[in-house]
């Protein structure tokens, strides 16, 4: 009964360990791509290539659901893929939907016409694919109207975070958060739309300022696969261990996941 969660490196552990979490008697299967990490300077289509090899992986592992915790390849493929990939017996969730109906106050299912919300002015910071994909602003116009949404493409963060590096991506941050606030100075809420950024959710909110509420998605999405689960609980696969899996440098890997997630993860070639 294990379920895939996917993301193109090391990001998606935030999400894993939140859902892990949650779900204490649910094995997790969980893949890095970190061997073509980072997606977010990719075209679409080689994130939907990626995406679905990566998934296949899993569905092999005996995962017949798979969560891409990745919000560029949520943005950039998983639509493509529901159309026209996914076969009937198999389901591929994003990260998304959660984090849009925490902001504009849903529940899970609630396709009621879009609403004013009580946030007006949001920050969105994330790869530059998922930007350039507007999938963000796209799934909020069903929801809510009258929100601005200002996005920041933080490149290169993903980069320093997969390296190891944190005081470039601490500058980074910074500097992102000073480009966010010259265009729009008073964010009311902020959005940590990449996985990989919960793992410097501290600098954003000091960049950002104690005001801004910071949004990141492992609780939300925490939260939305254990009610998904008690829905659909067929979805749990046959698949019976926990798994760390990587198409990188296990060991290279290993060390760089036991360094974030402050306990030791022992990864294996995928
Ligand atoms: N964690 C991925 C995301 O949520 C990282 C993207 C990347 O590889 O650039 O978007």
């Amino acid at each position: 009964m294990a379920v895939g969660v996917f993301d193109s490196g090391l990001g998606g552990l935030t999400v894993l360990d939140a859902v892990s979490k949650r779900l204490p008697d649910v094995p997790f299967v969980y893949l890095g791509d970190n061997k073509h990490a980072p997606y977010g300077v990719r075209d679409a289509e080689d994130v939907y290539t990626l995406t679905c090899a990566a998934t296949e992986r899993l569905w092999d592992a005996g995962c017949d659901l798979v969560i891409l915790a990745c919000n560029t390849a949520s943005a950039a493929a998983l639509r493509r893929m529901q159309e026209s990939w996914i076969p009937r017996d198999k389901r591929v969730l994003g990260v998304f939907v959660p984090l849009i109906e925490a902001l504009t106050e849903r529940q899970w299912g609630d396709n009621s016409p879009p609403r004013e919300v009580a946030v007006q002015h949001v920050a969105l910071f994330a790869t530059p694919a998922t930007v350039r994909s507007r999938a963000f602003q796209r799934e909020l116009a069903f929801r809510a109207i009258g929100v601005d949404v200002e996005a920041q493409a933080c490149g290169g963060l993903v980069d320093a975070i997969e390296e190891g590096d944190m005081i470039l991506a601490e500058a980074l941050v910074r500097s992102h958060v000073d480009a966010l606030k010259r265009k729009m100075p008073t964010p009311q809420a902020a959005i940590l739309g990449c996985t990989h950024y919960p793992l410097m959710q501290e600098i954003f909110q000091d960049a950002l300022g104690p005001e801004v509420a910071v949004y990141s998605q492992a609780n939300l999405v925490a939260e939305s696969l254990a009610d998904y689960l008690d829905r659909h609980p067929n979805m749990k696969g046959p698949g019976a261990d926990s798994m760390f899996l990587t198409t990188g440098d296990p060991k290279r890997v290993s060390d760089h996941a036991t360094q974030f997630l402050r306990r030791r993860i022992q990864f294996e070639a995928a």
